[in-house]
């Protein structure tokens, strides 16, 4: 069996982070942050290692600017819900996923003012047309950090410069992107950054979160939900500190240990490890691709101005039947159609059918493509 869907959720996961997940289960179990005994303590302290790890990786100072959630997607609309008021006016760009686009659609019959500055068909933003957009009313400016239909990687730190020249805030969705591609919240100028704990950071599914920078008073980022914290039981308005702000309710801390381990395996690998052997996966999967005839790839096609996912259609053949036969014939598992981003497949000129999307982790061997390309060789050819 051949995992290439790591876009969609990173598979296999390290050793490491199924012994953490166990470990809290079996010896810790109890509520961080809650009581003061020893279990509930060394609950805390492992969510706390999680923020630490995070932070570094991500390259931030306090940890406790770190705020976790459930995905990208709850941090996503908390970052967007959060800052924007009806009459305020946002930048993003063609190529996000419904989790940026459903809440600035929905803030927008709020009154919030949206421009979509369009990609390239390859799927390359040129920062000049996002600058080209700013209005006195702009206030944010929301990027991903890479497709995630054709990995095509956007220009974040041209942009986060442009978003302090103008006094922006800059919000970048790095779903596809943390833990697999070098990332420095500071240098990059971003001010608040959503990620995804079950994808490149190697964590479970119910995990991830948003980085909350210093630009970003805690008056104007309001919060998504409001309840217990742990802290500050006396009062019933909701703490105005991080995380707490931003962290009502009981935390997912298996999840976070999990997370936890996850992204120490990758700093003890080095993320520019992981790029470098993503980026020669990706390469290698780009050439083999353009040696089997009728297949065409989407995207830049050059493996150093992307991430490890690639999309591809097979000439005469609709996605979802090359998605199943790869599964059923080859068990190859990937994912077809829109991947939750139709605006992606609009600029590429895929829409509605939309494509094959392979995406490989650094958990991906290069004989694992070589197989792939063979299964989908015999597929085009037979
Ligand atoms: C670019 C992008 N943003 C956001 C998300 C949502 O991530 P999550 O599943 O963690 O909510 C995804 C997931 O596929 C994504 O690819």
């Amino acid at each position: 069996m051949i995992y290439l869907d790591n876009a969609a959720s990173g598979w296999p996961k390290p050793p490491q982070v199924l012994q953490a997940m166990t470990h809290y289960m079996q010896q810790v179990g109890a509520n961080p942050g809650r009581s003061g005994h020893r279990l509930a303590v060394e609950a805390a302290r492992i969510v706390y290692h999680a923020r630490e790890q995070v932070a570094t990786l991500l390259g931030v100072d306090d940890p406790l600017r770190i705020v976790f959630g459930s995905n990208a997607t709850e941090a996503l609309n908390l970052a967007l819900a959060g800052i924007l008021r009806p009459g305020d006016h946002v930048i993003t760009s063609s190529v996000e996923h419904n989790s940026v686009m459903r809440p600035l659609r929905a803030l927008e019959r709020q009154g919030v003012a949206v421009s979509v500055v369009h990609c390239s068909p390859q799927g390359v933003l040129d920062p000049q047309a996002i600058e080209a957009e700013v209005r006195p009313t702009t206030r944010l400016i929301a990027l991903t950090h890479a497709s995630n239909v054709v990995g095509t990687l956007l220009p974040i730190a041209e942009v986060g410069s442009i978003a302090r020249r103008y006094d922006l805030l800059f919000l970048v969705d790095a779903a596809q992107t943390a833990g697999a591609y070098p990332l420095d919240v500071e240098a990059e100028a971003i001010d608040l950054l959503a990620f995804t704990g079950h994808k490149a950071l190697l964590g479970p599914q119910g995990t991830g979160g948003l980085y909350i920078g210093p630009r970003v008073s805690l008056d104007e980022l309001r919060p998504l939900l409001r309840g217990g914290t742990g802290s500050r039981s006396e009062e019933e308005v909701q703490p105005h500190f991080l995380p707490d702000r931003y962290e009502s309710g009981t935390l997912n801390g298996v999840g976070l240990a999990g997370l936890a381990a996850g992204v120490e395996f990758l700093l003890e690998a080095g993320v520019a490890r992981v790029r470098s052997h993503e980026l020669s996966l990706t390469r290698r999967l780009l050439e083999g691709l353009a040696r089997i005839p009728r297949v065409q790839v989407y995207g830049t096609r050059n493996a150093g101005r992307q991430v490890a996912t690639v999309s591809f259609n097979v000439q005469g053949m609709e996605p979802s039947e090359v998605g199943l036969r790869l599964d059923e014939e080859f068990e190859i598992m990937c994912r077809v159609g829109l991947h939750c981003s139709p605006g992606a497949h609009r600029t590429i000129g895929t829409y509605p059918n939309g494509t094959v999307r392979w995406s490989l982790s650094y958990l991906n061997t290069e004989a694992q493509v070589d197989e792939a390309l063979n299964a989908l060789e015999t597929i085009v050819r037979g």
